[in-house]
């Protein structure tokens, strides 16, 4: 139990480096927390500072949970948590990677540097997912692109690759344990979406390539 202890605190620090805010404060000294839709994410870095910073900030968000993944691995290997874990799951490398996922997944909506205020975690669930099953990854890309198009709203986008998230995992890999696992991701990015759901169902949330406006 001690190694998932320190498997939690470490991708939790990893995740709680957000690198909407230090993209933000290091480059353009301001706080991307202040614009646009006050979100600490890519869309929003987008948004307010154009396609460059969101790009290093997606790659960033991803980066650091793979790198949290990587180092449970490092701690625990697939052996000692089979056992552990008691054939709970056929899958005992998915359970470890969603374990490593969810830590750096809260890290990045609370992150401890910065005041416990930061993104909707869709692209840290995103690097997760990748390294969980690079298929699902793809076909969620391709929900979420496709949404994009159609609609113009990032959000409805994001919310609908966390719906369908543990469809896919439970057709990929028929583990019942495994979905739950995949719900709990649902739930945190829909709730940390509570504020776009409202704006989406007043017809006024924000649609890509809208202007830039300054926080109200
Ligand atoms: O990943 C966050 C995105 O789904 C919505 O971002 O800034 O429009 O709230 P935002």
């Amino acid at each position: 139990a001690f190694k998932f202890i320190i498997i939690a605190v470490i991708s939790y620090l990893l995740g709680s480096l957000n690198f909407g805010v230090i993209l933000s404060r290091g480059m353009k000294n301001e706080d991307v927390r202040e614009s646009g839709s006050g979100n600490a994410g890519t869309t929003n870095m987008m948004r307010t500072y154009g396609k460059t910073l969101g790009l290093l900030t997606i790659a960033g968000d991803i980066l650091k949970v793979i790198i949290a993944i990587w180092l449970a691995f490092r701690i625990v290997s697939v052996e000692e948590l089979k056992m552990t874990l008691d054939s709970a799951s056929d899958y005992p490398q998915v359970v470890l990677k969603s374990f490593a996922g969810l830590f750096a997944v809260l890290g990045h909506i609370f992150p401890c540097y910065f005041k416990f205020k930061g993104g909707k975690g869709v692209a840290t669930s995103g690097g997760m997912v990748i390294a969980i099953d690079w298929r699902i990854a793809l076909i969620l890309l391709a929900i979420f692109a496709l949404t994009i198009l159609i609609t113009k709203y990032v959000s409805l986008g994001s919310i609908l690759m966390a719906i369908f998230y543990p469809v896919f995992i439970g057709i990929f890999y028929k583990d019942i344990i495994l979905v739950l696992i995949a719900l709990v991701f649902t739930v945190i990015i829909v709730v940390a979406h509570r504020e776009n759901v409202k704006r989406l169902i007043n017809h006024t949330e924000n649609k890509i390539g809208s202007k830039k406006k300054k926080k109200e």
